[in-house]
């Protein structure tokens, strides 16, 4: 299991920004998801003490971009395409096999924490579908073998 940040390690990532003219609560959450994929609930109180806001302020900042996440990553990320290309190959029926596969009927984590699924509207690799990806590694002409053979892996 990975071990959480510290109070100290979300210090650190947020002072060693890259040089910017002004640190601010979006830069800090940046730096910290850069460093974890996600941001600890002890990041928002760490940019609230660092920046002179209150957590609720930094809680509005971070809720505000889907693109942050508040729970840590799997040990690997399964993106699984269902985009148009992707769908008219066959994609529905993999995501079936793929939930059946990992034990859960979304996106997310499985119950082992090793995989992050996230569906996909394209992988830029659409005459290839359908399409998956581990760790934005592409595989094309998927099937639930191939998906099964690479997680093993892992
Ligand atoms: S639609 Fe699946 S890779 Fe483009």
């Amino acid at each position: 299991m990975k071990k959480h940040p510290t109070k100290e390690d979300i210090l650190e990532a947020i002072e060693n920004q890259p040089k910017i003219s002004k640190i601010t609560v979006l830069s800090c959450l940046l730096a910290v998801n850069s460093k974890y994929h996600y941001i600890p609930k002890i990041a928002v109180e760490e940019i609230a003490n660092y920046t002179g806001k209150t957590t609720n302020d930094v809680w509005g900042v971070a809720s505000f971009y889907t693109n942050f996440r508040f729970t840590p990553p799997g040990k690997a990320t399964l993106d699984v395409c269902w985009g148009p290309s992707c769908h008219l190959q066959g994609s529905q029926d993999l995501l079936k096999n793929v939930h059946d596969l990992l034990g859960i009927d979304h996106e997310g984590e499985t119950a082992d924490g090793k995989i992050t699924l996230r569906y996909s509207t394209c992988l830029g690799a659409c005459s290839q579908g359908p399409v998956f990806a581990i760790d934005h590694k592409l595989y094309g002409k998927a099937n639930i073998k191939k998906i099964e053979k690479e997680i093993s892996e892992i």
